[in-house]
């Protein structure tokens, strides 16, 4: 025996409870309504199954209404879904409002390691000066390190040096003046070069350490005397400083590879450690005119070209600047030391607005 067809007000009733509870559903209420209905063991499901067990000419009109009350049920879920997620995203997007206008909360942040920014401004002095920045290997040989820059295998120099010999016969750098000759060779004058870069001596205290840095200058042209050096080193060293008329004294010295050779002094409180103010000198690097076997030795013509160099400590002046008292500390990584003497990555090396 066949089921009869289902009864016409089964379905009437079915949509006069489905049809309003979706209308007035919230989310989770909508998620159980929608399988209390279609699914696997829902209202509508159930009636469609039914279908089967009818004869034919029942099936017809019974299936017939089952899938228009199935087609609006299924219109009404997903109307009402999409009014609820519409809702929830205007929730989410009023709850996430930021106001642009705020300003920025500071949030702890990294900074420039004072040796790096001592390079960036010494890059932004002599950059307005015209010079171009070098560099040169850790690793040089004898020959660049020492003996083109006129200190034979036998000059006390190379002892005084404290240098850290390679098993090949090489040598880390003692100081970048080795790039001198590295430029001289590459190009032909006019050179206006300034190297900053790493340099090791095999000593250790408070004031030196295995690696340190050091920053070369070389100026070669026809014509180049001693008065452009003192020039040059009383501008940078007054911007560096950012101390006008900064008190500069070259005092008489002996570097194998300059002839005349000066030390570097600039004026300073010994007391108070301020830089330009008092009587007291102290010492930040050395210099001098360019030796013509120097020049000879990278074929340059020391009739025809002329030239100055000079060298400076960078963790000196950086010490100087900032009043840091113990070398040691530069390389230690301690992040209260690097929080205290970094500097801002957003305030800029520009010499315009000063340092
Ligand atoms: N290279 C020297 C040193 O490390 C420093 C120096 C002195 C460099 C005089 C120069 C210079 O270019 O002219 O002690």
């Amino acid at each position: 025996m066949q089921a009869s067809a289902t009864p016409p007000d089964e379905l009437d009733a079915l949509r006069a409870a489905a049809l309003p509870a979706i209308a007035g559903a919230d989310s989770a209420a909508l998620e159980e309504l929608r399988v209390g209905l279609m699914g696997k063991q829902g209202k509508l499901t159930a009636l469609l199954k039914s279908l089967g067990a009818m004869d034919p000419e029942a099936r017809k009109s019974a299936g017939a209404a089952i899938n228009v009350l199935k087609a609006e049920i299924t219109e009404a879920l997903t109307a009402r879904r999409a009014v609820l997620d519409a809702a929830a995203l205007e929730a989410q997007l009023a709850a996430e409002r930021i106001d642009v206008t705020q300003p920025p909360r500071p949030e702890p942040s990294g900074a420039i390691h004072p040796l790096s920014r001592t390079q960036d401004e010494l890059t932004a002095i002599f950059g307005a000066m015209g010079f171009a920045i070098k560099d040169g290997p850790d690793i040089e040989n004898d020959w660049n390190n020492f003996s083109a820059l006129n200190i034979p295998g036998h000059h006390p120099a190379r002892a005084m040096m404290d240098t850290f010999y390679l098993t090949g016969g090489e040598v880390l750098r003692t100081h970048t003046s080795p790039v001198q000759i590295r430029t001289m060779l590459e190009q032909p004058p006019p050179i206006r070069i300034i190297v900053p870069g790493r340099t090791f001596r095999s000593d250790h205290d408070a004031t030196h350490s295995p690696m340190f840095h050091q920053c070369e200058g070389l100026v070669i042209g026809e014509g180049i005397t001693l008065g452009h050096l003192k020039g040059c080193l009383q501008d940078f060293l007054s911007a560096f400083f950012q101390v006008p008329n900064l008190p500069v004294r070259l005092r008489s010295s002996y570097f194998p590879f300059t002839e005349p050779s000066m030390e570097v002094d600039i004026g300073w409180n010994k007391k108070t450690g301020e830089i330009g103010g008092g009587a007291d000198w102290l010492e930040i690097g050395g210099s001098g005119m360019v030796h013509p076997n120097v020049l000879a030795n990278c074929g340059i013509d020391p009739r025809q070209y002329q030239g100055f160099a000079f060298g400076v400590g960078l963790e000196r002046i950086t010490m100087l600047k900032h009043g840091i008292a113990d070398l040691r500390l530069f390389y230690e990584s301690d992040i209260r030391w690097l929080r205290h003497y970094g500097v801002s990555p957003l305030s800029p090396a520009t010499l315009h607005e000063g340092f």
